[in-house]
Parts: structure tokens; C-alpha cells; sequence
């Protein structure tokens, strides 16, 4: 298995050769994901354009120091203003979009309208700008979820080959990207890459039902008592290792309309308590979990996009939390862990 760290020295310098030279647009960066997107390609020399409409980087603040987050490029606006990429992609000649920006499953539930507004015609403004830019931008990757697959089977491994049933509003619209994207290619030949990632931790996450694990890991940091909302199995990646496979997505040949399952380890909800338990051993017995499993299946057969882009990063569990609760200490003693969040 390579770590995350490992990964970054040698799969984005090396294999790449590096990505100085390249732009990158990278919308919805000063979320959680697209913090560490941005991170670990400013690391590996690329010129990044965030666009967002949260003006607010205090993710990048928590996973970099303020001179690396003052080489990104921040571009404030709307993903649902059709005319707001355009510009953006012929001013800073990016050639590489890495589309995050979206509501996630709460708000979508809330406000459906909003939900598809931004998640549906935010996702077709992104393929329009790309289609606009006269072939400079060869690729678009875009962020789907595993909640395209609805509740959960009989628990094998599910493939890219299995049916899509999406029980929320949310699955809905991220599937409908998956369609609209193969459409672009076959109108436009735009090619594209939609990543499907499942329960993704690490620093900066802090909103929706997926985030619990995460927020008990800042709760073992701070000595708060922390009830996690779901329970049995589920697919856990550390956000590393997703961003890692946005980038490498990205900077890949493939042509076409692309859609992948991503994969990390599956474990009992209990096990990633068990092992915040072991790294912080103060926390034994204030973390609790429900019992009520996510209703998305649990494991994810990522052979495809193996298949497709090669080894891919898998840091274990253990490293994964260990570098959450490590960050987060770090953190709390300089002052700057907000634990707002993990009021319940
Ligand atoms: N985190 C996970 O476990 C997970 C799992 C599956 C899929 N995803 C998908 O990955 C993507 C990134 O997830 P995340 O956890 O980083 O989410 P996040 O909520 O932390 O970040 C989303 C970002 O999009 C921005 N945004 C929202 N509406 C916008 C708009 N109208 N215009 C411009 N920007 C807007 C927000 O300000 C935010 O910074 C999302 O599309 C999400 O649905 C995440």
C-alpha cells in the first residue's frame, strides 16, 4: 500500500513529471475536498484558480500556512451564473477543470430547487464553459457520489456495472450529471471523468451525515463526547488519497465519458471509533455511534478506474486517522480549532 504522503512525492512529481506549467480551475476549492485538491497541486507546482462562492478559505487555512494559500488564485461568483467560467478559463488559460462546487445531501433534501439548480445546471455550466473554451480544455472532472446506488444490497462490492437507484434528491442530480456528461461527449466530444466517492474523512470536513466520523475525531482532540449518526459498515477514504485520484483523473489521456466507482477500505463504523479510541486513548468511551447503517452500500469495486489510471493511493485507516487527529491536535494548541461544529 502507498500513503498519501509517499504518493504525493512521488506520483504527482515524478510520474507526472510534475505539474508546473499546468492551470487548473478548480471550483467549490474552499470546500473539503477541494481544499485538499488545491493543496496537492500547489504542492506539485500547478497554477491553481479557485472558484467559489464562499469567499472564506479557512479549510485551505486548516491543511496549509498562509503563504501557500496566498499562491492560489481566488475567484469569488456563482456556479449557476452561466457566464462566469468562461472568462476565467480564457484569462488564466487553464487547461484542467476539477468541478467540486455542489450542495451536499441535507441542503439538497431542504431545498430540492436549489439542489438541482446548483448541482444539475451548475454541472452544465462548467461542461458549457469547457466546450466554450475552443479546445483548451480537453477534459472535464467532476465530483458524482456513491449515492447514486440508493440503499444498500446484498453487501458485495458494487460495481460501475450495477444499477443506480438513488433514494435521495441528491443521487438523483449527481446521476443526472453522470448522463448529461455522456451526452457532451457525444454532441461535443468533451470528454469527462465523474468520480463517485462514498464517506470521505479527514481535516475540513464538517458538514453532513458522512462528516460525523471526521467531527469525532476533532472531539477526541477537544475531550467532547460525540455521538456518530450511523453505524454498520461503510466505505471510508482518507481525503488524500481522493484528491490524489481528482488530480491523476485530470492529468490523465483518457477520452470519452468516464465514470468511476472510487474505493477505500471498508470498515465498521465501530473499528474507526476502536481506532480513534487507540491513537487517543482519553476519548475511551465518549464516542458512541447509532446503530442505522448509511443507506449506500457499503464497498466499492474500484477495479475499473485501476484498470484505467493505474495504482491508486490507499492509505490504511490507521495512517488516515492518525494524520486527522495529529493535524487536529496541532490545531488546538495554536489556538485554532473552531469545535462549533460538533455541537449535537
Ligand atoms: N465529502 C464526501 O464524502 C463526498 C462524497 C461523495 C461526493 N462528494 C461530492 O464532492 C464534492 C465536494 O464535496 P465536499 O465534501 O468538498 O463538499 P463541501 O460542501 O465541503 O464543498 C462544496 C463547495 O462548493 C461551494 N459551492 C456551493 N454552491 C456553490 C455555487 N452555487 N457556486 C460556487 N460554489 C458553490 C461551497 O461554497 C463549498 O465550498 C461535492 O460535489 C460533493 O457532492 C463528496
Amino acid at each position: 500500500m502507498m500513503s498519501a504522503d509517499v504518493l504525493e512525492q512521488t506520483t504527482l512529481r515524478e510520474r507526472s513529471g510534475g505539474l508546473g506549467g499546468a492551470n487548473f480551475l478548480v471550483t467549490g476549492a474552499h470546500g473539503f475536498i477541494g481544499a485538499w485538491v488545491t493543496k496537492r497541486l500547489l504542492a506539485a507546482g500547478a497554477r491553481v484558480v479557485i472558484f467559489d462562492r464562499d469567499a472564506d478559505p479557512r479549510r485551505l487555512r486548516l491543511i496549509m500556512d498562509d503563504e501557500e494559500v496566498a499562491r492560489a488564485i481566488v475567484v469569488t461568483g456563482d456556479i449557476t451564473e452561466p457566464g462566469a467560467l468562461p472568462p476565467l478559463i480564457e484569462a488564466f488559460e487553464v487547461g484542467h477543470v476539477i468541478h467540486l462546487a455542489g450542495l451536499q445531501v441535507p441542503t439538497c433534501r431542504a431545498d430540492p430547487r436549489a439542489g438541482a439548480l446548483v448541482n444539475v445546471v451548475g454541472t452544465i455550466n462548467v461542461f458549457e464553459a469547457a466546450r466554450l473554451s475552443g479546445g483548451r480544455v480537453k477534459k472535464v472532472v467532476y465530483a458524482s457520489s456513491a449515492a447514486v446506488f440508493g440503499t444498500a444490497r446484498d453487501g458485495r462490492a458494487v460495481s460501475e456495472l450495477d444499477e443506480p437507484q438513488p433514494s435521495t434528491h441528491y443521487g438523483v442530480f449527481k446521476r443526472a450529471n453522470e448522463g448529461n456528461a455522456r451526452v457532451y461527449h457525444l454532441d461535443h466530444g468533451l470528454s469527462s471523468v465523474g468520480l463517485r466517492p462514498l464517506t470521505v474523512y479527514g481535516v475540513g470536513r464538517d458538514f453532513g451525515l458522512t462528516s460525523d466520523p471526521t467531527k469525532a475525531m476533532k472531539a477526541a482532540v477537544v475531550g467532547l463526547p460525540f455521538r456518530i449518526r450511523f453505524g454498520g459498515r461503510t466505505d471510508f477514504q482518507y481525503v488524500a488519497d481522493t484528491s490524489d485520484v481528482f488530480i491523476r483523473a485530470a492529468v490523465s489521456g483518457l477520452e470519452g465519458a468516464h465514470v468511476f466507482n472510487l474505493h477505500g477500505e471498508t470498515v465498521r463504523v465501530a473499528d474507526v471509533v476502536a481506532e480513534i479510541e487507540r491513537t487517543r486513548p482519553s476519548a475511551r468511551g465518549s464516542i458512541t455511534l447509532d446503530e442505522t447503517p448509511l443507506a449506500i452500500p457499503a464497498e466499492f469495486d474500484d477495479s475499473a478506474i485501476r484498470a484505467a489510471l493505474g495504482a491508486l493511493p490507499a492509505t490504511p485507516l490507521a495512517e488516515g486517522v492518525r494524520a486527522t487527529i495529529e493535524r487536529f491536535e496541532e490545531l488546538r494548541r495554536a489556538g485554532r480549532l473552531d469545535a462549533s461544529d460538533l455541537e449535537q
